[in-house]
């Protein structure tokens, strides 16, 4: 199917001669520390073995491979100024991630990446940018919020939006506590379902939109969470103002090579691999509005 628009955002080619060496063969890393997040999620900080520097660009994604049991795509969600390790926050929700989960410090890991599309962190600079996540999605867009935050002079107003299920469950809660003492940044949290300790705003996060401020003609919205989060997200930014060429969701289907080849995560004509998972809005907009694709 042909695109309606002239991005290309890939990293990699799609044949073989053109996919690094490197990129199939993962890399030793050893896990320097593991933190329970939540009682399902844990932050795994990883140290390479010789030879390499992590290096990453917010929005990129690592496959990570646990020994023995299997490998899958794990956002990064650490900081990007950061050169010793790489930094993945992993839910424990079926066989690998359950193995990602359970790796105490001092064990091996093997990478391979960092793969896909980043963030527009460089075309927003000048405007506005709004970031809207829920739940996990925080996780991917956490690396540009910290870069945002430590080169904040280069953007206008800066709003983030996060909604997660109930208070139990929010993600980051330190660093939103952190990031909501500072006075050049707009910040607002919602949870689908409040208990007695929750003071905030009660319901889905695409419902904040409205009552942010921004320029909609000079924003940028990056967008990540899941799939139906994310179509009400775009649907409720467009209404704003926000053009779509303005707006980046990150778009995850199930990888395998993660380099252009198996097919695995072809979306459309396009493989999520390479081609995103940070992708822009009007390249997507018509496939994304077909649930089962
Ligand atoms: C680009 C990209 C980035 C990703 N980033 C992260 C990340 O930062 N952190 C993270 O934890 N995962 C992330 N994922 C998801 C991850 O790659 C795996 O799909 C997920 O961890 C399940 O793998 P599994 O082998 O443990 O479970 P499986 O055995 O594949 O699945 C077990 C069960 O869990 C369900 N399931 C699969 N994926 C999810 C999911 N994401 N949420 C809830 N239920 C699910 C399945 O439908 C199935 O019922 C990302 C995926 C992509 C494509
Ligand atoms: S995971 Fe193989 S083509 Fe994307």
């Amino acid at each position: 199917m042909p695109r309606n628009c002239n991005c290309s955002m890939s990293t990699v080619g799609t044949d073989m001669e053109r996919v690094p060496y490197g990129l199939l063969l993962p890399a030793f890393y050893k896990v320097r520390a593991a933190v329970w997040e939540l009682p399902d999620t844990v932050t795994l900080e990883l140290a390479p073995g010789t030879g390499s520097t992590p290096v990453f660009l917010p929005g990129q994604f690592n496959m990570l491979y646990a020994f023995g049991v299997g490998e899958i795509a794990i956002s990064l969600s650490g900081n990007p100024a950061d050169n010793e390790s790489f930094v993945h926050t992993v839910r424990n929700v079926g066989a690998v991630s359950s193995a990602l989960c359970g790796l105490a410090p001092g064990t091996q890991i093997g990478i391979r990446g960092p793969f896909g599309t980043g963030w527009p962190l460089d075309a927003a600079e000048g405007g506005d940018v709004v970031m809207v996540a829920g739940g996990l999605g925080l996780a991917p867009l956490r690396p540009a919020i910290l870069h945002i935050l430590s080169h904040r002079e280069r953007y206008g107003r800066v709003t983030i939006l996060f909604g997660t299920r109930n208070p139990a469950e929010m993600l980051f809660r330190s660093d939103l506590e952190d990031w909501r003492q500072r006075l050049d940044i707009d910040i607002e949290v919602t949870v689908d379902h409040a208990d007695p300790s929750w003071h905030g705003s009660v319901g889905v996060v695409p419902g904040l939109i409205a009552r942010a401020s921004f320029d909609p003609k000079r924003t940028i919205a990056m967008v990540c969470g899941p799939e139906v989060m994310m179509r009400f997200t775009a649907a409720a930014l467009t209404a704003a103002g926000v053009p779509e060429n303005g707006i980046y969701l990150s778009m995850e289907r199930n990888m395998k090579c993660a380099v252009g080849l198996c097919g695995h995560c072809q979306f459309g004509p396009d493989f999520i691999c390479k081609d995103g998972p940070v992708m822009r809005f009007d390249c997507i907009a018509s496939i994304f509005a077909v649930r089962e694709v």
